[in-house]
């Protein structure tokens, strides 16, 4: 009797025959990513043995999954997390504890009161909290986020040279970010960098990517929005943690503070990193540029250019994936696509892997496609096909902060359109990517342009738009 299902065939890469292994999409650099996931989307659901994991990175397996209620995402009892525990009453919550082990254990805890992982009802109260009053708060941002991107341009137009991820992704995003979570505008350099340091270190946890400094950097996000919340409670405001304190349907204090802190981190490490990658994307193609620019200035208003960019976004979200993959935990024995998954057992779904599909227009299975069909134009006509880089809609877990997510896209984007007609990548030997191999983005992007008189279209970005 095996253990385990049947090992796909190995198969050749190059002269070496290699098998697939998590460990080789989690550490792979991002450009070598690609094969791997196509070699991946030839075997279906694939076992990789030594992480006793399942690995899928094609669309409909991917889909399968995610809308099978027999999936959880909360790891089940008695595989190594502990289960969320009813944390402290109002204003109190213990010190972490002064080991490694005390340490990593209240940042699990912690990981494990967010709604990301919870299931069932749990789930659902969490959401009914969270997801209403951020869709609600995160449309009314619309003017601050034009604002706020026409003041970021504004500090950067007449250099020759800047930086996408300092100048403008960061402040854009994280800055929106705290604007809607603690109603801070005007957010210092220095505590930017801060939040942007507490971000970065829970997005890395929360992947399983535990270091020291990570550790330290979300005890110290943790300390400080408990201190938060009880700013908030003596002096509230209209800002989403004041609207967050006044709900009576939180646990305790730390399910609070889990969540407002998985807000800011999720929300703000995968923006950033979609504008960044965008811009790299489409600054690698000079004529694609002209062209985009050339379309957008033809455009009668404002509106007639957020219609246009749309179908941009999307292609772009599509092809950027920031979030590479999400884990689903199988609650009891099932047989998908001809795979008998059986109860306990981990799929890894690889959202960047099916997106990577839909670019190539591959159909199930099918490697040969034509390697060209990802330079089709981003503006064609045409509904672009539905990805899933905010999770499936037919998932519990999809993303709500999808529409927060497109508008700063889409204001970003148009606006550094409108305002760079000779934007170019600058050249660097390497460029550098983050360590979180399930967020990891480019680090630094300079960039150089000419600044030319009378080439911003004021006209064209002075209305509001509406989408
Ligand atoms: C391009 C940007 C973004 C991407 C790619 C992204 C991606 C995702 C994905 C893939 C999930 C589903 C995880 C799963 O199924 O296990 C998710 C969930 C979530 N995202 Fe986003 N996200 C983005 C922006 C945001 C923003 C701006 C916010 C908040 C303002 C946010 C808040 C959340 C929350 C709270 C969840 C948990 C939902 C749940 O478990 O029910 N995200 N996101």
């Amino acid at each position: 009797m095996t253990l385990y299902p049947t090992l796909a065939p190995r198969t050749l890469d190059g002269n070496a025959e290699q098998e697939l292994r998590l460990l080789d999409f989690k550490y792979a650099q991002p450009p070598a990513l690609l094969p791997l996931y196509r070699r991946l989307r030839q075997h279906g659901l694939l076992y990789d043995e030594r992480s006793r994991s399942w690995l899928c990175a094609h669309m409909s397996g991917l889909l399968s999954i995610l809308s099978d209620g027999r999936f959880v995402s909360g790891r089940p009892a008695g595989s190594g997390t502990p289960p969320p525990t009813p944390g402290n009453v109002r204003g109190t919550h213990p010190a972490p504890g002064s080991t490694l082990r005390d340490r990593k254990a209240s940042i699990a805890r912690l990981l494990g009161r967010q709604l990301l992982v919870n299931d069932g009802t749990v789930h659902t109260r969490l959401q009914g909290i969270m997801n209403p009053v951020l869709r609600q708060m995160g449309h009314d941002m619309r003017a601050s986020i034009e604002q706020r991107v026409e003041a970021l341009l504004d500090a950067i137009e007449s250099a020759g040279r800047w930086e996408v991820v300092q100048d403008l992704a960061l402040p854009l995003v994280l800055g929106s970010m705290v604007q809607l979570l603690l109603g801070v505008k005007d957010l210092a350099l220095d505590s930017l960098q801060q939040f942007n340091a507490w971000s970065q270190a829970l997005a890395s946890v929360t992947s399983g990517f535990f270091s020291l400094e990570s550790m330290q950097y979300v005890l110290a996000m943790q300390e400080t929005f408990h201190v938060l919340l009880a700013h908030k409670r003596e002096a509230p405001s209209s800002d989403l943690l004041s609207v967050l304190v006044a709900d009576p349907r939180w646990q305790d204090d730390d399910e609070l503070v889990a969540n407002a802190m998985m807000l800011l981190a999720a929300g703000s490490v995968t923006t950033t990193k979609a504008l960044i990658q965008s811009l790299w994307l489409l600054l690698q193609d000079a004529h694609a540029w002209a062209h985009l620019r050339t379309e957008l200035l033809a455009c009668t208003d404002a509106r007639a250019q957020v219609q246009l960019l749309k179908p941009l976004v999307e292609w772009l979200l599509c092809r950027v994936t920031p979030t590479r993959y999400v884990v689903r935990w199988a609650t009891q024995d099932s047989t998908i696509e001809g795979k008998r998954i059986q109860a306990g057992q981990q799929v890894y779904l690889f959202l960047e892997g099916a997106n990577d599909a839909l670019v190539r227009q591959e159909t199930p299975f099918d490697d040969a496609a034509p390697a060209a069909a990802h330079e089709q134009c981003p503006l064609l006509p045409g509904k672009p096909a539905p990805h899933v880089t905010f999770g499936s809609s037919r998932s519990p877990h999809y993303c709500p902060g999808a529409p927060l997510a497109r508008l700063l896209l889409l204001h970003a984007l148009q606006a550094v359109l409108l305002r760079f007609p000779s934007l170019q990548l600058a050249p660097v030997p390497v460029h550098p990517w983050g360590k979180n191999a399930n967020l990891g983005a480019l680090v630094a992007l300079p960039v150089i342009h000419i600044p030319e008189r009378g080439a911003y279209a004021s006209s064209s970005t002075d209305q509001s738009i509406a989408s």
